[in-house]
């Protein structure tokens, strides 16, 4: 039941490709002095450029068409006028567009000047969770080694994983089964991976405590100690030898397919 079917994973590919020319994109906007909302609005125009749907403009009642998630915030911020981008910030883009009926959904952390030296951990913590994730799947192994290969990571850092948000399968709608964990879970093993499965991982790590709550504009997700959050995530194709990273980008430190079958010495 989850698995795509091969005209449909051509047209996620495409998605994908999309978004992730959209991460490329933005980058050379964010400066110190600019607003969210007018990155939002770049994202926009980039996103209706290609043909395609801003996937969360109107999702839910979401109102723009991009997440961005400053500092403190860990997921769904609500790009605004008024919050200005100021140095050592860091920030999460979330880009989800639908493109010939297809989603595809990935998102990266942006730095403002010059952050400091424990954001950029966090930051790069963050991103190698998601790498480790990316290099043990394949088909037959259970779901819930995705999560454990996050927490495998996290446990060597002094940072937390978010509990509350997963990643999810994707393809004609935004958020379809199954929920993808980003810790362990040792109940979480009824699902096994199959080839032509497609889903997001998109760990959130938190500098200090795990623990998040939702503002009172019902979206923006926030740390409870004020606390920095970083977040990768990428949309994933599970391949005959391992995944494909259908929004990978140019800047990525690991290819788009990964071999993740060991081969047995003979
Ligand atoms: N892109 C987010 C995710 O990774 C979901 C955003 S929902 C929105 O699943 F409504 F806030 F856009
Ligand atoms: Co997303
Ligand atoms: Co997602």
């Amino acid at each position: 039941m989850y698995i795509k079917k091969k005209a449909e994973i051509t047209k996620i590919r495409k998605s994908g490709i999309i978004v992730a020319k959209i991460l490329e994109n933005i980058k050379k906007y964010i400066k110190p002095g600019i607003s969210t909302n007018k990155l939002n609005k770049i994202c926009h125009e980039l996103i209706i450029q290609e043909k395609s749907v801003p996937a969360c403009l109107g999702y839910k009642g979401f109102p723009k068409s991009v997440c961005i998630s400053v500092n403190d915030v860990v997921c769904h911020g609500i790009p605004n006028k008024t919050e200005i981008l100021k140095n050592g910030d860091i920030l999460n883009i979330d880009v989800t567009i639908i493109k010939d009926g297809y989603h595809a959904d990935a998102s990266k952390m942006f730095y403002v000047g010059y952050i400091s030296k424990e954001n950029n951990i966090l930051c790069q913590e963050a991103q190698k969770s998601l790498y480790c994730a990316l290099k043990v799947i394949k088909p037959g192994i259970l779901i819930n080694k995705i999560g454990y290969a996050i927490q495998k990571n996290i446990r060597k850092t002094s940072f937390s994983i978010v509990k509350n948000y997963c990643g999810h399968g994707i393809g004609k709608k935004f958020h379809e089964k199954p929920q993808i964990l980003h810790y362990y879970c040792k109940q979480d093993n009824q699902i096994i991976l199959k080839k032509g499965m497609i889903f997001t991982v998109e760990p959130m790590i938190n500098l200090g405590s795990d623990k998040v709550q939702i503002m009172s504009d019902n979206w923006t997700v926030k740390t409870i100690d004020k606390k920095p959050s970083a977040q990768y995530e990428h949309t994933i194709l599970v391949t005959k030898y391992g995944c494909e990273i259908l929004t990978h980008q140019s800047t990525e430190k690991i290819p788009k397919k990964l071999n993740n079958i060991i081969k047995e010495k003979t």
